[in-house]
Protein backbone atom coordinates (compact mmCIF):
# COMPACT_ATOMS: atom_id res chain seq x y z
CA UNK A 1 0.00 0.00 0.00
CA UNK A 2 1.20 3.41 -0.71
CA UNK A 3 2.14 5.83 2.15
CA UNK A 4 0.48 8.57 4.13
CA UNK A 5 -0.90 10.96 2.14
CA UNK A 6 0.42 14.75 3.02
CA UNK A 7 -2.52 16.30 5.71
CA UNK A 8 -1.72 19.91 3.85
CA UNK A 9 -2.33 18.21 0.09
CA UNK A 10 -6.00 16.52 1.31
CA UNK A 11 -6.29 19.96 3.03
CA UNK A 12 -5.65 22.00 -0.44
CA UNK A 13 -7.88 19.42 -2.32
CA UNK A 14 -10.84 19.93 -0.37
CA UNK A 15 -10.37 23.29 -0.26
CA UNK A 16 -10.34 23.40 -4.40
CA UNK A 17 -12.85 20.33 -4.59
CA UNK A 18 -16.28 21.83 -5.79
CA UNK A 19 -19.00 19.57 -3.69
CA UNK A 20 -21.62 21.08 -6.09
CA UNK A 21 -20.26 19.71 -9.12
CA UNK A 22 -18.94 16.05 -7.21
CA UNK A 23 -22.77 15.71 -5.87
CA UNK A 24 -24.34 17.18 -8.94
CA UNK A 25 -22.98 14.83 -11.12
CA UNK A 26 -24.72 11.99 -8.94
CA UNK A 27 -27.90 13.45 -7.95
CA UNK A 28 -30.15 16.12 -9.60
CA UNK A 29 -29.45 19.63 -7.50
CA UNK A 30 -31.43 22.41 -7.14
CA UNK A 31 -30.53 25.87 -6.10
CA UNK A 32 -31.99 26.95 -3.19
CA UNK A 33 -30.60 30.27 -1.75
CA UNK A 34 -27.15 30.12 -1.39
CA UNK A 35 -26.88 26.29 -1.21
CA UNK A 36 -28.76 23.52 -2.93
CA UNK A 37 -31.30 21.08 -2.45
CA UNK A 38 -31.97 17.84 -3.56
CA UNK A 39 -34.37 14.21 -2.11
CA UNK A 40 -31.55 12.38 -0.39
CA UNK A 41 -29.24 9.75 -1.62
CA UNK A 42 -28.68 7.78 0.59
CA UNK A 43 -32.71 7.39 2.26
CA UNK A 44 -35.81 7.04 0.48
CA UNK A 45 -38.10 10.72 0.86
CA UNK A 46 -40.27 12.50 -1.63
CA UNK A 47 -39.90 15.97 -0.32
CA UNK A 48 -36.13 17.50 -0.23
CA UNK A 49 -34.37 17.43 2.94
CA UNK A 50 -31.36 17.17 1.79
CA UNK A 51 -28.60 20.01 1.51
CA UNK A 52 -25.58 20.78 -0.07
CA UNK A 53 -23.43 23.88 1.33
CA UNK A 54 -20.49 24.91 -2.06
CA UNK A 55 -19.23 27.84 0.70
CA UNK A 56 -18.56 25.21 3.68
CA UNK A 57 -17.61 22.73 1.19
CA UNK A 58 -20.49 20.07 3.06
CA UNK A 59 -23.46 18.26 2.87
CA UNK A 60 -26.11 17.74 5.61
CA UNK A 61 -29.45 15.72 5.32
CA UNK A 62 -32.10 17.06 7.91
CA UNK A 63 -33.92 13.62 7.07
CA UNK A 64 -31.49 11.06 8.12
CA UNK A 65 -28.69 12.80 9.50
CA UNK A 66 -26.02 11.72 6.28
CA UNK A 67 -23.60 14.27 6.36
CA UNK A 68 -19.59 14.97 5.24
CA UNK A 69 -17.34 16.51 2.40
CA UNK A 70 -16.54 15.93 -1.12
CA UNK A 71 -14.45 12.71 0.07
CA UNK A 72 -16.68 11.70 2.74
CA UNK A 73 -19.61 11.60 -0.27
CA UNK A 74 -17.52 9.65 -2.93
CA UNK A 75 -17.35 7.44 0.37
CA UNK A 76 -20.72 6.99 1.04
CA UNK A 77 -22.61 6.86 -2.04
CA UNK A 78 -19.57 5.05 -4.55
CA UNK A 79 -18.72 2.74 -1.38
CA UNK A 80 -14.94 4.10 -2.19
CA UNK A 81 -12.20 4.16 0.67
CA UNK A 82 -10.68 7.19 1.75
CA UNK A 83 -7.58 6.80 0.23
CA UNK A 84 -9.83 5.60 -3.07
CA UNK A 85 -11.75 8.91 -2.62
CA UNK A 86 -9.02 10.70 -2.65
CA UNK A 87 -7.80 9.64 -5.75
CA UNK A 88 -10.75 10.16 -7.38
CA UNK A 89 -11.67 13.61 -6.37
CA UNK A 90 -7.84 14.60 -7.26
CA UNK A 91 -8.27 12.45 -10.53
CA UNK A 92 -10.98 14.78 -11.54
CA UNK A 93 -9.30 17.84 -10.42
CA UNK A 94 -5.95 16.47 -13.00
CA UNK A 95 -3.73 16.96 -9.90
CA UNK A 96 -1.86 13.64 -8.85
CA UNK A 97 -1.51 12.30 -5.40
CA UNK A 98 1.94 12.92 -3.91
CA UNK A 99 2.82 9.66 -2.10
CA UNK A 100 6.29 8.82 0.04
CA UNK A 101 8.02 7.67 -2.86
CA UNK A 102 7.59 10.82 -4.36
CA UNK A 103 10.69 12.74 -1.91
CA UNK A 104 8.77 16.19 -1.88
CA UNK A 105 6.31 15.99 1.09
CA UNK A 106 8.62 12.81 2.71
CA UNK A 107 11.27 15.32 2.85
CA UNK A 108 9.54 18.32 4.46
CA UNK A 109 8.10 15.48 7.07
CA UNK A 110 11.86 14.43 7.27
CA UNK A 111 13.14 18.28 7.37
CA UNK A 112 10.41 18.89 10.40
CA UNK A 113 11.24 15.83 12.43
CA UNK A 114 15.10 16.32 12.42
CA UNK A 115 14.56 20.43 13.51
CA UNK A 116 12.53 19.22 16.60
CA UNK A 117 15.07 16.50 17.40
CA UNK A 118 18.11 19.32 17.30
CA UNK A 119 16.19 21.45 19.07
CA UNK A 120 15.15 19.00 22.21
CA UNK A 121 19.08 18.19 22.21
CA UNK A 122 19.75 21.65 22.50
CA UNK A 123 17.45 22.71 25.64
CA UNK A 124 19.04 19.21 26.83
CA UNK A 125 22.22 20.77 26.82
CA UNK A 126 20.96 24.42 27.74
CA UNK A 127 19.37 22.01 31.09
CA UNK A 128 23.15 21.56 32.00
CA UNK A 129 24.14 24.65 31.96
CA UNK A 130 21.32 26.28 33.71
CA UNK A 131 21.69 26.02 37.80
CA UNK A 132 18.40 27.12 38.44
CA UNK A 133 16.83 24.64 36.18
CA UNK A 134 19.12 21.77 37.28
CA UNK A 135 17.76 23.07 41.02
CA UNK A 136 14.02 22.70 40.04
CA UNK A 137 14.40 19.07 38.45
CA UNK A 138 16.55 18.17 41.78
CA UNK A 139 13.86 19.18 44.00
CA UNK A 140 11.21 17.68 42.02
CA UNK A 141 13.25 14.39 42.76
CA UNK A 142 14.26 13.52 39.35
CA UNK A 143 17.82 12.15 38.78
CA UNK A 144 20.05 12.61 35.80
CA UNK A 145 19.22 9.54 33.80
CA UNK A 146 15.75 9.67 34.09
CA UNK A 147 15.76 12.98 32.91
CA UNK A 148 17.96 11.57 29.99
CA UNK A 149 15.70 9.20 29.49
CA UNK A 150 12.63 11.58 28.62
CA UNK A 151 14.87 14.28 27.43
CA UNK A 152 14.44 16.63 29.54
CA UNK A 153 15.80 20.19 28.83
CA UNK A 154 15.33 23.87 29.38
CA UNK A 155 13.89 26.42 27.30
CA UNK A 156 16.20 29.77 28.10
CA UNK A 157 14.88 32.74 28.91
CA UNK A 158 14.86 35.15 25.62
CA UNK A 159 12.91 36.01 22.65
CA UNK A 160 14.71 34.60 19.96
CA UNK A 161 17.13 31.87 21.21
CA UNK A 162 15.98 29.59 18.49
CA UNK A 163 15.32 31.69 15.73
CA UNK A 164 18.95 32.95 16.14
CA UNK A 165 20.05 29.20 16.11
CA UNK A 166 17.79 27.71 14.03
CA UNK A 167 16.23 30.37 12.10
CA UNK A 168 19.31 31.08 9.73
CA UNK A 169 16.84 31.19 5.94
CA UNK A 170 13.07 31.85 4.97
CA UNK A 171 12.71 27.63 4.71
CA UNK A 172 14.07 27.30 7.98
CA UNK A 173 11.58 30.10 9.53
CA UNK A 174 8.95 28.64 8.26
CA UNK A 175 9.80 24.91 9.49
CA UNK A 176 10.25 26.52 13.09
CA UNK A 177 6.68 28.01 12.28
CA UNK A 178 4.77 24.98 10.97
CA UNK A 179 6.44 22.94 14.30
CA UNK A 180 4.79 25.89 16.40
CA UNK A 181 8.34 26.01 18.23
CA UNK A 182 8.08 30.21 17.33
CA UNK A 183 5.34 32.18 16.83
CA UNK A 184 4.39 34.87 14.32
CA UNK A 185 3.13 38.44 15.34
CA UNK A 186 0.72 40.64 13.20
CA UNK A 187 3.44 42.68 12.03
CA UNK A 188 5.22 39.70 10.52
CA UNK A 189 8.14 39.53 13.31
CA UNK A 190 8.41 36.47 15.09
CA UNK A 191 9.21 35.37 18.70
CA UNK A 192 9.98 31.86 20.37
CA UNK A 193 7.08 30.17 22.12
CA UNK A 194 8.92 28.31 25.25
CA UNK A 195 10.62 30.43 27.34
CA UNK A 196 12.63 29.90 30.38
CA UNK A 197 10.37 26.53 30.78
CA UNK A 198 11.62 22.93 31.32
CA UNK A 199 10.86 21.33 28.24
CA UNK A 200 9.60 17.86 28.19
CA UNK A 201 10.11 15.82 24.46
CA UNK A 202 6.67 14.34 23.43
CA UNK A 203 7.78 11.45 21.31
CA UNK A 204 5.55 9.03 18.89
CA UNK A 205 5.63 5.35 18.79
CA UNK A 206 9.23 5.76 17.09
CA UNK A 207 11.07 8.18 19.16
CA UNK A 208 11.00 11.41 16.94
CA UNK A 209 9.71 14.23 18.90
CA UNK A 210 6.32 15.64 17.09
CA UNK A 211 5.93 18.53 20.09
CA UNK A 212 7.01 19.48 23.37
CA UNK A 213 5.65 20.45 26.95
CA UNK A 214 7.16 23.04 29.10
CA UNK A 215 6.75 23.66 32.55
CA UNK A 216 6.84 27.17 34.19
CA UNK A 217 9.76 27.16 37.08
CA UNK A 218 7.92 29.39 39.05
CA UNK A 219 4.39 30.84 39.43
CA UNK A 220 4.11 31.85 35.85
CA UNK A 221 0.90 31.21 33.57
CA UNK A 222 0.04 28.88 32.10
CA UNK A 223 1.96 26.43 33.92
CA UNK A 224 2.61 24.13 31.21
CA UNK A 225 2.39 25.17 27.79
CA UNK A 226 2.01 22.78 25.38
CA UNK A 227 2.94 23.13 21.23
CA UNK A 228 -0.31 23.33 19.58
CA UNK A 229 -1.35 21.44 16.87
CA UNK A 230 0.77 20.89 14.27
CA UNK A 231 1.52 18.49 11.25
CA UNK A 232 3.36 16.31 13.73
CA UNK A 233 1.42 16.86 16.77
CA UNK A 234 -2.45 15.91 17.58
CA UNK A 235 -2.94 16.47 20.89
CA UNK A 236 -6.10 14.71 22.05
CA UNK A 237 -3.95 11.24 20.33
CA UNK A 238 -0.74 11.09 21.83
CA UNK A 239 0.53 8.83 24.79
CA UNK A 240 3.28 10.68 26.51
CA UNK A 241 5.73 8.41 27.43
CA UNK A 242 4.88 5.45 25.62
CA UNK A 243 8.00 5.44 23.56
CA UNK A 244 9.88 5.07 26.89
CA UNK A 245 8.36 2.75 28.45
CA UNK A 246 8.49 0.31 25.30
CA UNK A 247 12.43 1.47 25.08
CA UNK A 248 12.25 0.17 28.88
CA UNK A 249 10.05 -2.83 29.29
CA UNK A 250 10.56 -6.22 26.75
CA UNK A 251 7.20 -7.13 27.96
CA UNK A 252 4.45 -4.38 28.64
CA UNK A 253 2.13 -6.65 30.45
CA UNK A 254 0.09 -3.57 32.01
CA UNK A 255 0.02 0.62 31.58
CA UNK A 256 -1.26 2.57 34.27
CA UNK A 257 -2.34 6.24 32.91
CA UNK A 258 -1.50 9.32 34.73
CA UNK A 259 -2.46 12.49 33.50
CA UNK A 260 0.49 14.56 33.76
CA UNK A 261 4.61 14.71 32.31
CA UNK A 262 5.23 15.12 36.00
CA UNK A 263 3.58 12.02 37.21
CA UNK A 264 4.53 9.83 34.65
CA UNK A 265 8.40 10.79 35.03
CA UNK A 266 8.27 10.43 38.41
CA UNK A 267 6.54 7.18 38.42
CA UNK A 268 9.17 5.85 35.71
CA UNK A 269 12.08 7.33 38.19
CA UNK A 270 11.01 5.18 40.74
CA UNK A 271 11.56 1.98 38.78
CA UNK A 272 7.71 1.87 37.64
CA UNK A 273 8.39 2.31 33.88
CA UNK A 274 4.66 1.32 32.46
CA UNK A 275 3.47 4.80 32.70
CA UNK A 276 2.11 6.70 29.93
CA UNK A 277 0.37 10.15 30.26
CA UNK A 278 -3.07 11.96 28.80
CA UNK A 279 -1.27 15.65 28.79
CA UNK A 280 -4.37 16.53 30.56
CA UNK A 281 -7.06 16.16 27.82
CA UNK A 282 -9.87 13.56 28.66
CA UNK A 283 -9.35 10.03 27.87
CA UNK A 284 -10.33 9.49 24.39
CA UNK A 285 -11.64 6.53 22.52
CA UNK A 286 -8.75 7.24 20.29
CA UNK A 287 -5.95 6.41 23.47
CA UNK A 288 -7.74 3.56 24.15
CA UNK A 289 -7.24 1.95 21.07
CA UNK A 290 -3.76 2.39 21.57
CA UNK A 291 -3.64 1.05 24.59
CA UNK A 292 -5.28 -1.87 24.07
CA UNK A 293 -3.20 -2.64 20.69
CA UNK A 294 -0.15 -2.57 23.47
CA UNK A 295 -1.30 -4.53 26.33
CA UNK A 296 -4.26 -6.28 28.11
CA UNK A 297 -4.55 -4.23 31.24
CA UNK A 298 -4.81 -0.33 31.96
CA UNK A 299 -4.86 1.33 34.98
CA UNK A 300 -6.03 4.52 34.75
CA UNK A 301 -4.92 6.78 37.70
CA UNK A 302 -6.99 9.74 38.89
CA UNK A 303 -6.92 12.22 41.82
CA UNK A 304 -9.53 11.15 44.60
CA UNK A 305 -11.23 14.52 44.67
CA UNK A 306 -14.46 15.32 42.76
CA UNK A 307 -12.50 16.50 39.84
CA UNK A 308 -10.93 12.72 39.46
CA UNK A 309 -13.98 10.78 39.73
CA UNK A 310 -15.79 12.50 37.13
CA UNK A 311 -12.44 12.38 35.06
CA UNK A 312 -12.38 8.70 36.04
CA UNK A 313 -15.98 8.86 34.87
CA UNK A 314 -15.60 10.49 31.25
CA UNK A 315 -12.60 7.04 30.68
CA UNK A 316 -15.02 4.58 31.85
CA UNK A 317 -17.61 6.40 29.15
CA UNK A 318 -15.26 5.99 26.68
CA UNK A 319 -14.29 2.88 27.62
CA UNK A 320 -16.91 0.93 27.35
CA UNK A 321 -17.01 0.14 23.53
CA UNK A 322 -13.65 -1.14 24.03
CA UNK A 323 -14.26 -3.68 26.31
CA UNK A 324 -13.49 -7.34 24.91
CA UNK A 325 -12.72 -10.71 26.90
CA UNK A 326 -9.22 -11.01 28.15
CA UNK A 327 -8.87 -7.15 28.73
CA UNK A 328 -8.87 -5.83 32.01
CA UNK A 329 -9.70 -1.87 32.91
CA UNK A 330 -9.37 -0.71 36.31
CA UNK A 331 -9.57 3.15 37.82
CA UNK A 332 -6.99 3.96 40.81
CA UNK A 333 -7.73 6.72 42.75
CA UNK A 334 -5.02 8.42 44.89
CA UNK A 335 -5.79 9.63 48.00
CA UNK A 336 -7.05 13.19 48.54
CA UNK A 337 -4.51 15.81 47.73
CA UNK A 338 -2.07 13.83 45.86
CA UNK A 339 -1.33 13.21 42.25
CA UNK A 340 0.94 10.13 40.98
CA UNK A 341 4.30 12.27 41.40
CA UNK A 342 3.70 13.05 44.87
CA UNK A 343 2.39 9.78 46.22
CA UNK A 344 5.47 7.54 44.93
CA UNK A 345 7.83 10.54 46.18
CA UNK A 346 6.15 10.36 49.44
CA UNK A 347 5.50 6.92 49.71
CA UNK A 348 7.69 4.97 47.03
CA UNK A 349 7.45 2.15 44.39
CA UNK A 350 5.64 -0.45 46.37
CA UNK A 351 2.66 1.68 47.68
CA UNK A 352 1.99 2.73 44.07
CA UNK A 353 1.54 -1.15 42.87
CA UNK A 354 0.08 -2.04 45.68
CA UNK A 355 -2.43 1.22 45.36
CA UNK A 356 -2.87 -0.30 41.66
CA UNK A 357 -3.89 -3.70 42.33
CA UNK A 358 -6.08 -2.71 44.90
CA UNK A 359 -7.89 -0.40 42.11
CA UNK A 360 -11.87 -0.88 41.12
CA UNK A 361 -12.29 -3.01 38.28
CA UNK A 362 -14.86 -1.14 35.60
CA UNK A 363 -17.33 -2.86 36.29
CA UNK A 364 -17.33 -2.00 40.39
CA UNK A 365 -16.65 1.33 39.52
CA UNK A 366 -19.63 1.33 37.34
CA UNK A 367 -22.00 0.17 39.76
CA UNK A 368 -20.49 1.53 43.03
CA UNK A 369 -21.22 5.27 41.10
CA UNK A 370 -24.19 4.70 39.88
CA UNK A 371 -25.50 3.29 43.61
CA UNK A 372 -24.30 6.24 44.52
CA UNK A 373 -26.72 8.42 42.95
CA UNK A 374 -29.91 6.44 44.18
CA UNK A 375 -31.34 5.42 47.21
CA UNK A 376 -30.28 1.65 46.73
CA UNK A 377 -32.87 1.34 49.98
CA UNK A 378 -36.30 1.78 47.69
CA UNK A 379 -37.47 0.55 44.34
CA UNK A 380 -37.63 3.21 42.67
CA UNK A 381 -33.83 3.97 43.09
CA UNK A 382 -33.12 0.63 41.94
CA UNK A 383 -35.54 0.98 38.71
CA UNK A 384 -33.68 4.46 38.67
CA UNK A 385 -30.29 2.75 38.57
CA UNK A 386 -31.04 0.28 36.22
CA UNK A 387 -32.61 3.18 33.69
CA UNK A 388 -29.11 4.79 34.01
CA UNK A 389 -27.24 1.56 33.50
CA UNK A 390 -29.08 0.95 30.54
CA UNK A 391 -27.35 3.39 27.44
CA UNK A 392 -23.95 2.11 29.30
CA UNK A 393 -24.39 -1.41 29.11
CA UNK A 394 -25.65 -0.76 25.22
CA UNK A 395 -22.61 0.75 24.31
CA UNK A 396 -20.60 -3.10 25.17
CA UNK A 397 -20.64 -5.34 22.73
CA UNK A 398 -22.71 -8.16 23.21
CA UNK A 399 -20.30 -10.80 24.62
CA UNK A 400 -19.51 -12.34 28.14
CA UNK A 401 -18.22 -9.54 29.19
CA UNK A 402 -21.85 -8.10 29.08
CA UNK A 403 -23.76 -11.08 30.27
CA UNK A 404 -21.31 -10.90 33.39
CA UNK A 405 -22.16 -6.94 34.04
CA UNK A 406 -25.81 -7.43 33.92
CA UNK A 407 -25.82 -9.96 36.48
CA UNK A 408 -23.79 -8.11 38.80
CA UNK A 409 -25.64 -5.04 38.19
CA UNK A 410 -28.65 -7.31 38.58
CA UNK A 411 -27.49 -8.79 42.20
CA UNK A 412 -26.80 -4.88 42.88
CA UNK A 413 -30.77 -4.24 42.60
CA UNK A 414 -32.11 -7.53 43.46
CA UNK A 415 -33.57 -8.41 40.06
CA UNK A 416 -32.85 -11.59 38.48
CA UNK A 417 -30.88 -10.37 35.07
CA UNK A 418 -33.33 -11.83 32.82
CA UNK A 419 -36.00 -9.35 34.42
CA UNK A 420 -33.00 -6.42 34.18
CA UNK A 421 -32.71 -6.91 30.96
CA UNK A 422 -36.13 -7.01 29.91
CA UNK A 423 -35.85 -3.84 31.83
CA UNK A 424 -33.00 -2.27 29.99
CA UNK A 425 -34.90 -3.01 26.67
CA UNK A 426 -38.57 -2.11 27.68
CA UNK A 427 -38.04 1.70 27.04
CA UNK A 428 -36.35 3.61 24.32
CA UNK A 429 -33.26 4.87 24.98
CA UNK A 430 -32.95 8.52 26.98
CA UNK A 431 -31.49 10.76 24.57
CA UNK A 432 -27.42 10.13 24.44
CA UNK A 433 -26.76 13.36 23.04
CA UNK A 434 -23.64 13.81 25.67
CA UNK A 435 -22.27 17.27 24.97
CA UNK A 436 -22.14 17.87 21.15
CA UNK A 437 -26.32 18.33 20.93
CA UNK A 438 -27.16 20.04 17.81
CA UNK A 439 -26.56 23.45 18.53
CA UNK A 440 -29.80 24.54 17.59
CA UNK A 441 -30.96 28.75 17.57
CA UNK A 442 -27.67 30.03 18.17
CA UNK A 443 -28.44 33.54 18.39
CA UNK A 444 -31.27 32.32 20.96
CA UNK A 445 -28.49 30.29 23.21
CA UNK A 446 -26.61 34.04 23.44
CA UNK A 447 -27.40 34.29 26.81
CA UNK A 448 -28.78 31.00 28.54
CA UNK A 449 -24.67 30.04 27.82
CA UNK A 450 -23.69 32.85 29.98
CA UNK A 451 -22.62 30.70 33.01
CA UNK A 452 -19.52 29.40 30.20
CA UNK A 453 -21.36 25.47 30.55
CA UNK A 454 -20.46 23.09 27.75
CA UNK A 455 -22.93 24.75 25.33
CA UNK A 456 -20.17 27.64 25.24
CA UNK A 457 -18.02 25.16 23.98
CA UNK A 458 -20.71 24.03 21.62
CA UNK A 459 -21.83 27.24 20.07
CA UNK A 460 -18.05 28.04 19.87
CA UNK A 461 -17.17 24.66 17.82
CA UNK A 462 -19.98 25.65 15.62
CA UNK A 463 -18.63 29.49 14.94
CA UNK A 464 -15.43 28.12 14.04
CA UNK A 465 -16.48 25.43 11.81
CA UNK A 466 -19.10 27.68 9.79
CA UNK A 467 -16.72 30.34 10.22
CA UNK A 468 -13.21 29.12 10.11
CA UNK A 469 -11.83 32.80 9.48
CA UNK A 470 -13.87 33.96 12.88
CA UNK A 471 -10.91 31.84 14.39
CA UNK A 472 -8.10 33.61 13.08
CA UNK A 473 -7.51 36.28 15.37
CA UNK A 474 -7.92 35.25 18.76
CA UNK A 475 -5.72 34.66 21.72
CA UNK A 476 -6.16 30.60 23.03
CA UNK A 477 -3.82 31.74 25.77
CA UNK A 478 -7.17 32.78 26.88
CA UNK A 479 -7.99 28.95 27.46
CA UNK A 480 -4.75 27.18 29.55
CA UNK A 481 -6.24 25.81 32.08
CA UNK A 482 -9.98 25.87 31.32
CA UNK A 483 -10.78 22.68 32.38
CA UNK A 484 -14.07 21.72 30.19
CA UNK A 485 -14.71 18.75 27.75
CA UNK A 486 -14.30 20.17 24.71
CA UNK A 487 -11.96 22.86 25.04
CA UNK A 488 -8.68 21.22 24.07
CA UNK A 489 -10.68 20.33 20.74
CA UNK A 490 -11.29 24.18 20.53
CA UNK A 491 -8.12 24.97 21.38
CA UNK A 492 -7.44 22.84 18.23
CA UNK A 493 -9.64 24.17 15.70
CA UNK A 494 -8.55 27.33 16.68
CA UNK A 495 -4.72 26.75 16.19
CA UNK A 496 -5.30 25.06 12.69
CA UNK A 497 -7.21 28.10 11.22
CA UNK A 498 -4.38 29.95 12.59
CA UNK A 499 -1.68 27.90 10.88
CA UNK A 500 -3.97 27.49 7.69
CA UNK A 501 -6.19 30.73 7.62
CA UNK A 502 -7.58 29.13 4.12
CA UNK A 503 -8.76 26.21 5.96
CA UNK A 504 -12.99 25.35 4.59
CA UNK A 505 -15.54 23.98 7.18
CA UNK A 506 -14.74 20.98 5.15
CA UNK A 507 -11.50 20.82 4.84
CA UNK A 508 -11.05 21.07 9.11
CA UNK A 509 -13.57 17.91 9.27
CA UNK A 510 -11.29 15.84 6.85
CA UNK A 511 -8.60 16.76 9.52
CA UNK A 512 -10.72 15.50 12.23
CA UNK A 513 -11.83 12.60 10.13
CA UNK A 514 -9.64 9.87 11.97
CA UNK A 515 -10.65 11.16 15.18
CA UNK A 516 -13.45 10.42 18.08
CA UNK A 517 -14.22 13.54 18.35
CA UNK A 518 -14.55 14.43 14.61
CA UNK A 519 -17.98 12.62 14.50
CA UNK A 520 -19.46 14.85 16.63
CA UNK A 521 -17.92 18.12 14.43
CA UNK A 522 -20.25 17.08 11.51
CA UNK A 523 -23.34 17.79 13.52
CA UNK A 524 -22.13 21.25 14.48
CA UNK A 525 -21.01 22.31 10.83
CA UNK A 526 -24.50 21.40 9.84
CA UNK A 527 -25.86 24.15 11.93
CA UNK A 528 -26.78 27.57 10.02
CA UNK A 529 -25.37 30.54 11.15
CA UNK A 530 -27.78 33.75 11.09
CA UNK A 531 -27.55 35.17 7.61
CA UNK A 532 -28.03 39.08 8.54
CA UNK A 533 -24.86 41.77 8.36
CA UNK A 534 -25.35 42.55 11.63
CA UNK A 535 -24.41 38.79 13.21
CA UNK A 536 -20.16 39.09 13.56
CA UNK A 537 -19.20 35.30 13.73
CA UNK A 538 -15.25 36.47 15.62
CA UNK A 539 -16.96 38.73 17.63
CA UNK A 540 -19.22 36.09 19.03
CA UNK A 541 -16.41 33.30 18.91
CA UNK A 542 -14.02 35.88 20.93
CA UNK A 543 -17.26 36.36 23.51
CA UNK A 544 -17.23 32.69 23.49
CA UNK A 545 -13.85 32.67 24.66
CA UNK A 546 -13.93 35.27 26.96
CA UNK A 547 -16.96 33.55 28.86
CA UNK A 548 -14.83 30.73 29.33
CA UNK A 549 -11.82 32.05 30.52
CA UNK A 550 -14.16 33.27 32.82
CA UNK A 551 -15.84 30.64 33.85
CA UNK A 552 -12.03 29.01 34.25
CA UNK A 553 -10.77 31.57 36.72
CA UNK A 554 -13.86 31.20 38.75
CA UNK A 555 -14.02 27.41 38.85
CA UNK A 556 -10.47 27.42 39.72
CA UNK A 557 -11.21 30.38 42.61
CA UNK A 558 -13.15 28.38 43.48
CA UNK A 559 -11.04 24.92 43.31
CA UNK A 560 -8.52 27.16 45.94
CA UNK A 561 -11.26 28.06 48.64
CA UNK A 562 -12.42 24.66 48.56
CA UNK A 563 -9.16 23.07 48.79
CA UNK A 564 -7.34 25.74 51.69
CA UNK A 565 -10.68 24.89 54.01
CA UNK A 566 -10.43 20.92 53.35
CA UNK A 567 -6.50 20.16 53.02
CA UNK A 568 -4.93 23.84 53.06
CA UNK A 569 -2.74 24.81 50.36
CA UNK A 570 0.76 24.95 49.17
CA UNK A 571 2.75 28.12 48.99
CA UNK A 572 2.10 28.45 45.33
CA UNK A 573 -1.28 27.33 45.09
CA UNK A 574 -1.54 30.61 48.14
CA UNK A 575 0.10 33.20 46.63
CA UNK A 576 -1.87 32.18 43.29
CA UNK A 577 -4.88 32.52 44.85
CA UNK A 578 -4.35 35.78 46.15
CA UNK A 579 -3.10 37.17 42.70
CA UNK A 580 -6.58 36.02 41.36
CA UNK A 581 -8.59 37.25 43.87
N1 LIG B 1 -1.80 20.80 31.61
C1 LIG B 1 -1.69 21.62 30.52
N2 LIG B 1 -1.82 22.97 30.64
C2 LIG B 1 -2.06 23.52 31.87
C3 LIG B 1 -2.20 22.71 32.98
C4 LIG B 1 -2.06 21.34 32.82
O1 LIG B 1 -1.44 21.14 29.42
N3 LIG B 1 -2.17 24.85 31.97
C5 LIG B 1 -1.65 19.35 31.43
C6 LIG B 1 -0.21 18.94 31.52
O2 LIG B 1 0.01 17.88 30.63
C7 LIG B 1 -0.08 18.49 32.95
C8 LIG B 1 -1.43 17.85 33.20
O3 LIG B 1 -2.33 18.66 32.46
O4 LIG B 1 0.99 17.59 33.11
C9 LIG B 1 -1.84 17.78 34.62
O5 LIG B 1 -1.94 19.08 35.16
P1 LIG B 1 -1.79 19.38 36.70
O6 LIG B 1 -2.40 18.30 37.51
O7 LIG B 1 -2.21 20.80 36.92
O8 LIG B 1 -0.23 19.42 36.88
P2 LIG B 1 0.78 18.33 37.41
O9 LIG B 1 0.93 17.24 36.42
O10 LIG B 1 0.49 17.97 38.80
O11 LIG B 1 2.09 19.20 37.31
P3 LIG B 1 3.08 19.64 38.44
O12 LIG B 1 3.24 18.48 39.33
O13 LIG B 1 4.30 20.00 37.65
O14 LIG B 1 2.48 20.83 39.13
MN1 LIG C 1 1.81 17.28 40.23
Amino acid sequence: MAGLIPQDFIDDLIARADIVEVVGRRTQLKKAGREFKACCPFHDEKTPSFTVSPGKGFYHCFGCGAHGTAIGFLMEFDHMSFVEAIESLAHSMGVEVPRDDSDQPARRYDELFSLMDAVARYWQSCLRESPAAVEYIKKRGIDGSTAKRYGIGYAPDGWSNLIDKFGGSAEATDRLLATGLIIQKDNGQHYDRFRDRLMFPIRDARGRTIGFGGRTMGDGEPKYLNSPETVLFHKGRELYGLYEARQALRNIERLVVVEGYMDAVALARHGIDFVVATLGTATTEEHLNRLFRITENAYFAFDGDRAGRKAAWRALENALPQIREGRQIRFVFLPDGQDPDSFVNERGADAFVKLMDSGLPLSEFLIQELSSQVDMETIDGRAKLAEMARPLVSKIPAGVYRELLIDSLATAVGLTALKLEKMMTSRPAASDRGLFAPAGKLRKRTRSAASGGPSVVRRALTLILNEPTAGRKLDTDLLAGVQRPGVDLLVSLIETVQSEPTITTAGLLERWRHDEQGRHLGKLAAADLPLDDEFDPAAELAECLQQLALAGRKERIEFLIEKQRVTGLSDDERSELAQRR
